[in-house]
């Protein structure tokens, strides 16, 4: 029973953040705001604002203030993990530390399932944009092979297949984002916003306008918790701690930096957005940027962004099948998953079980279910990530004062607490149908652990029997001799 709740050796990680000082320490802040920027802007602004502002209305700009406030806060409390503890894992880590294994064992569960299905949404907003791209050109792909089977006319979505074992494919080769690609692609994404700010904003009614918020005020907060997936990205700023120059200050400015740039953009684009069409226009739409520009006739634009949305979901996609992998084999390092996940390809020297296994299920939940549902379970499972973070944050200054934080989170335990606070208040702004299917996933990954531990245990001792055996077939020989 007591080995559920044993704790990961704090001692450990802060000796491997002091051994582990391979790696060069060559980003500043503007850096670290650059790559923030390139893993949070994606499937968020280019997908998920035609669909939520359906729940919203133009509102939807309030529902982007409010998710971007909550992120600021789990933002302060990342930083002060982040820079304290810079080990593999990320909440996964900080929960081993402070809570104990079935703890770290759910956020890793839920953190693979936040993961698969990111990659998942944002493969079948790529799909969306790229059939968009190829009707633009005037040649339109039949639904039956670009949608899902729970949409009515669709049978399969290939294109989200087809991109999801593509990059599959790269991430077995050996993916390398330098911060050089990312930062051409941050480039080209932000080039393609400030263009589409520029047309789009000629081009806004102020009748469209209203009403402001068709749902009230429960509109609103329904429009955050889904909008709230915009802003999910900026841990891969955390995770940065190891390659960062004075991360104690660099880290804060990053990761506040990334999502003050973001929030501002995501609101500057909602207000555009919503006031070029009328906002029910986006009814079942995973393009609304494009959509909003083909509704008032800008062709040429809308092939630009088009390009420049597919190269931006392009890179979350891939960097989403990117973590799952890291995840596994810290899990696995730690033996709560099955060894063979942290199996190494011999030439390309790259997790290739898991990647394969992340493919073949990310490209099933592409292929065959709908956006609008999928989206919503990347969101809870950051939620209740973001929630054991707030807590680790709290226990530790409880449990070890005494350790050098290099960035402090002010107002311990306000700031956290209320960010729990905000974070609880989300999920239940969120549909029935995602919670139940979280718990049910949940539930699933309890079962999983309890067998795995059975199994575990079996195996030992069945090794340790084997090894007695053996003890004793050697003993009795050597004295028969
Ligand atoms: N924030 C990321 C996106 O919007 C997940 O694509």
């Amino acid at each position: 029973m007591c080995s559920l709740f044993h704790k990961k050796d704090i001692e450990e990680c802060l000796h491997l953040n002091t051994c582990n000082q391979k790696l060069k320490r060559s980003l500043g802040p503007i850096g670290l705001i650059i790559m923030g920027i390139g893993a949070i802007v994606g499937a968020g602004i280019f997908i998920v604002t035609g669909v939520a502002s359906v729940t919203s209305g133009p509102a939807l700009i309030l529902s982007f203030v409010i998710a971007g406030m909550a992120c600021g806060l789990t933002a302060l409390c990342y930083a002060e993990m982040a820079s304290m503890i810079t080990v593999a894992g990320g909440i996964y880590t900080y929960t081993h530390v402070t809570m104990g294994e079935i703890w770290a064992w759910m956020i890793g569960w839920t953190g693979i399932l936040q993961y698969i299905i990111a990659a998942s949404a944002v493969a079948i907003g790529w799909s969306s944009y790229t059939s968009g791209f190829f009707s633009s050109m005037g040649f339109s792909l039949p639904e039956i092979i670009t949608s899902s089977p729970l949409n009515g006319s669709g049978l399969i979505n290939l294109p989200a297949l087809l991109i999801v074992a593509l990059l599959t494919g790269i991430l077995v080769l050996g993916a390398k984002e330098s911060a050089k690609v990312n930062a051409v692609i941050v480039i080209i994404k932000l080039a393609v916003i400030g263009l589409f700010i520029v047309i789009g904003a000629q081009f806004i009614n102020p009748v469209n306008y209203h009403p402001f918020a068709p749902n009230g005020l429960a509109g609103v907060l329904q429009g955050a918790a889904m909008v709230f997936f915009a802003y999910v990205g900026f841990d891969t700023v955390a995770s940065a701690a190891e390659e960062t120059k004075n991360p104690q200050k660099a880290l804060p400015i990053g990761i506040i930096g990334s999502l003050a740039v973001c929030s501002l953009l995501y609101i500057i684009v909602t207000a555009i957005i919503t006031g070029m069409v009328p906002y029910t226009t986006f009814e079942g739409n995973a393009a609304p940027v494009q959509l909003a520009l083909q509704s008032v006739g800008i062709n040429w634009a809308t092939a630009v962004v088009t390009v420049g949305a597919i190269a931006g979901l392009t890179t979350v996609i891939l960097v989403s099948m990117f973590v799952v992998p890291r995840l596994l084999f810290a899990m696995s390092r730690d033996q709560l998953l099955p060894k063979r996940l942290t199996k190494v390809h011999p030439n390309f020297k790259s997790p290739i079980t898991s990647i394969i296994l992340v493919g073949v299920i990310s490209s099933l939940i592409s292929a065959f279910l709908p956006l609008e549902g999928i989206f919503e379970l990347v969101n809870i499972s950051a939620l209740t990530a973001f929630i054991f973070l707030a807590l680790s944050v709290i226990i530790l200054r409880k449990q070890r004062p005494d350790i050098k934080r290099k960035f402090k989170c002010p107002l311990v335990p306000a700031i956290p607490i209320i960010s729990i606070i905000a974070c609880l208040g989300l999920i239940t702004q969120l549909k029935l149908l995602t919670i139940e299917v979280f718990g049910a996933w949940l539930l699933a990954g309890l079962t999983f652990y309890f067998i795995f531990r059975r199994y575990k245990k079996y195996a030992t001792n069945k090794d340790s029997n084997l090894l007695k055996k053996e003890i004793h077939t050697v003993t009795k020989e050597i004295s028969a001799k």
